[in-house]
């Protein structure tokens, strides 16, 4: 019998954006992932989190949220998380794309309109594959004015809907959200959605977010959305909201009604991570700003996150310099299109990178040519 997709496959491989699973040797030095603080090696963490399971004598779901798979691990976390951000609820979700891609098929209903930042995560983008043409549109990257205009020239009325979808820290880019959008957001009377995947551990006076960095109160029309598999070393997510809106989306998302529970591990070790990051977010604060600072001397990128993008723009070069960071002992991100629209060396600034491997990385990188 003949293969299936070959003439597909051919064709990633041609235009060098083919996709595979490796197994990176885990003496590299790792400025790819998007565990920044290093917490996906606490094992002080992990002990204490293995000791509460025994005690509570569960450690997986079982069920949906719904049926029986929802349990005190999940409740004081997601009291914990939304009393620390400041949001009158929370609920979590077993993973970001099941929580980006369930609230918004969720939220837009028939005569609803979304407006999503053209570099939003492809975990929301997709969601817009459920909806009709006329339901949303995307907008200029993190351009208010762009947004206003969209809005403005759609002539909605009172009955529709409008949801605005962005992020705190964009993922490829590493871009800030604008500000000036939470005012757009207000003007419209929209809901806005701000996808804090990145943002969280990284940036705020508590290292919260993007709500604590602008030191935003958080309204009736905010949803955060959070990951736990990035900053704070765990797997899962949480969406962020006012009691009304958690209620609605208990009752109308998917991936929350027709799936399992997140697990208890993956949320109890959350749970003690972010007690850990909140607790500690003087110390974590100065050294990330260390490392910011470094990136802005030595090789002239300012960012307020910790991603670090260098454009190549060629996807066969992109790999080809991976690969002499990587027999120089170093591993980054090699992000090919349609991920980003030209090919990027996506640098992650993690906390664990002592200056002395930093500053070597920078030399190798500045003779790579
Ligand atoms: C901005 C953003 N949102 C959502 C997700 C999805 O999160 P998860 O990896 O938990 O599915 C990611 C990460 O992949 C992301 O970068």
């Amino acid at each position: 019998m003949s293969d299936f997709y070959t003439q597909e496959l051919n064709s990633l491989k041609k235009r060098a954006v083919f996709r595979e699973r490796k197994i990176f040797d885990k003496n590299l030095i790792d400025l790819a992932s998007n565990d920044y603080l290093n917490l996906s090696k606490d094992f002080d963490i992990f002990e204490q989190t293995v000791r509460e399971l025994r005690d509570f004598g569960q450690f997986s779901p079982r069920a949906s949220m719904f049926v029986n798979g929802y349990t005190e691990i999940h409740k004081n976390f997601e009291e914990y998380i939304s009393k620390i951000n400041n949001f009158e609820n929370g609920i979590v979700f077993g993973s970001g794309f099941l929580a980006n891609f369930g609230m918004i098929e969720a939220l837009i209903r028939k005569d609803d309109f979304l407006c999503m930042d053209s570099e939003y995560h492809a975990s929301g983008v997709i969601a817009t594959k459920t909806l009709k043409n006329e339901q949303f549109s995307f907008f200029k990257h993190n351009s208010a004015e762009n947004l206003d205009d969209c809005l403005y020239k759609k002539n909605l009325n009172s009955k529709n809907r409008i949801i605005i979808a962005v992020e705190g820290i964009y993922s490829m880019s590493g871009d800030i959200l604008n500000r000036e959008i939470f005012n757009i957001a207000d003007k419209y009377n929209a809901i806005l959605i701000v996808d804090e995947a990145h943002s969280f551990g990284v940036i705020g006076e508590n290292l919260l977010g993007v709500f604590d960095h602008f030191k935003i109160q958080p309204q009736k029309n905010h949803i955060k959305m959070g990951t736990l598999g990035k900053a704070v070393g765990s797997y899962g997510a949480y969406i962020l909201a006012s009691k009304h809106l958690i209620e609605f989306l208990e009752n109308r998302t998917k991936s929350l009604i027709y799936s399992t529970a997140l697990s208890l591990f993956d949320t109890l070790y959350a749970h003690n991570s972010i007690h850990k990051i909140y607790n500690n977010s003087s110390e974590i604060k100065s050294e990330l700003l260390n490392i910011r600072k470094m990136f802005r001397d030595e090789v002239k990128i300012e960012k307020d996150g910790l991603i670090f993008p260098i454009k190549i723009g060629d996807s066969n070069l992109v790999i080809k310099y991976r690969d002499i960071l990587k027999e120089n002992g170093f591993i980054v991100g090699a992000i090919r299109p349609p991920t980003v629209e030209t090919a990027i060396l996506r640098v992650i600034g993690r906390k664990a990178v002592s200056q002395e491997n930093l500053k070597k990385f920078f030399e190798i990188l500045k003779n790579i040519n």
